[in-house]
């Protein structure tokens, strides 16, 4: 056990924690009320090399390891949950699973650019009738010799409208059931590929999700990722990876109104002192930093077992499962401790209490996270 971060780990966690307080911060709450998606933000993360953390420098990535992804995520996410989840989307759903599964055409022309962030990426499995229960996917992808002939609809896609390239998961053979899924990569501008309007959201308002519709888009053979069939192999360990990402966030959500609930008690002064001198304030402050330390690790458990090269799904379900619920807990805390003034809006801490309810909805509900964890411990 070696519990210490590396020099290069602590200088990306500074880079992000700057980061968020210089670029992000400043138009935090404007963008929440107003959905504006942080184009600029967005835009310099990727210059700073933050959209393509784990991505080999020779495909345009930084080369760093999954446990400094979770650093930054963590610290992007303490300030701007909406902008966190495009990286981490862009990171883990859309540049892992090219690098790892994809061809060295698909690198060359997706990835590349991806990791660069000159381009975004968005993950597409979730439709109106398969959520939670991912084998039964509706969109088609009929195979037409050179390429498949995609129709259908996909819910809730983050990055929906600012990504270019776009994974998209498609049952090619019914009788087959989840074996007939494929990984297609479609482009922005494909035609028959349309976007539909922005969901106005509770929270991560500044993300821009988004349905998407496929009729008869031809999508070429070249645009498969892997086999035919291995689709939904590919969705479930990408999954994998992208709840290291999801439990990060929500880890940030927390640690970010935690960090606010403790300066805020320190200065607000009830019955003759601050209100941190009084137990009842005490106890939340003490729950909440040992839960978020304890969500932390499993975060950092998950990240190391990944970079080892160790099976780390059900590890990455748990760290995703209790941080997203230490994220509602904690906020809804720093809400109470804020009294009055964690009701209104620029005091922050009701706008992560909104944003870390999705935390515990995407990339997987608790109770998915809890049939997976139940299945690997069962197995
Ligand atoms: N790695 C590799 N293979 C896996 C796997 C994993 N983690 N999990 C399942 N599989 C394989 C199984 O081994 C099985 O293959 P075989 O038949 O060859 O053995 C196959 O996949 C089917 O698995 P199951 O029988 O377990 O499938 P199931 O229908 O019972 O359900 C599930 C599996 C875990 C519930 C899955 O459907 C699931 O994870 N659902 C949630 C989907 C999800 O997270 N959606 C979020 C959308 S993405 C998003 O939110 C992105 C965003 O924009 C933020």
């Amino acid at each position: 056990m070696f519990f210490a971060f590396t020099e290069e780990q602590l200088m990306i966690q500074q880079a992000a924690r700057d980061f968020a307080t210089s670029e992000l911060k400043p138009g935090v709450i404007e963008r929440d009320e107003q959905q504006k998606f942080p184009h600029e933000q967005i835009k310099k993360l990727g210059e700073l090399g933050f959209l393509g953390m784990m991505v080999d420098p020779k495909y345009n990535g930084s080369g760093l390891d999954t446990i400094s992804y979770v650093l930054a995520i963590e610290e992007l996410s303490k300030v701007d949950a909406s902008a966190a989840v495009a990286v981490s989307v862009n990171n883990s759903l859309v540049c892992y699973g090219l690098e790892k599964y994809g061809s060295e055409f698909q690198k060359e022309k997706y990835l590349k650019p991806l990791a660069a962030g000159e381009k975004l990426g968005a993950f597409c499995l979730s439709e109106p009738e398969a959520g939670s229960d991912a084998t039964s996917q509706q969109t088609s992808a009929i195979d037409m010799g050179d390429y498949y002939l995609l129709n259908g609809t996909k819910n809730w896609i983050t990055n929906g409208v600012n990504a270019s390239t776009y994974l998209v998961i498609a049952q090619s053979n019914p009788a087959q059931r989840h074996k007939g899924i494929n990984a297609l990569i479609l482009e922005k501008g494909m035609q028959g590929f349309t976007i539909g309007p922005k969901e106005n959201k509770l929270g991560i308002r500044g993300s821009d999700t988004h349905s998407l519709m496929f009729t008869d888009v031809k999508v070429p053979k070249e645009n498969r990722i892997g086999e035919e069939g291995f689709g939904f192999s590919f969705a479930m360990q990408t999954l994998d990876g992208g709840r290291i990402g999801i439990a990060s966030q929500a880890l940030g959500i927390a640690s970010g109104a935690y960090e606010l609930a403790l300066q805020y008690s320190k200065e607000r002064k009830a019955f003759g002192k601050p209100i941190s001198g009084h137990q009842a304030i005490q106890f939340k402050l003490a729950d909440m930093a040992t839960e978020i330390e304890a969500a932390r690790m499993l975060c950092l458990k998950a990240a190391w077992l990944k970079d080892q090269g160790l099976p780390y799904a059900q590890a990455s379900a748990m760290a995703k499962l209790y941080a997203s619920e230490v994220a509602m807990r904690t906020t809804i805390e720093a809400v109470q401790i804020h009294g009055g003034y964690g009701f209104v809006k620029e005091f922050h801490v009701e706008r992560l209490m909104r944003d870390a309810k999705i935390t515990q909805i995407y990339e997987g509900t608790s109770e998915i996270q809890r049939i997976v964890i139940a299945r690997e411990i069962l197995k």
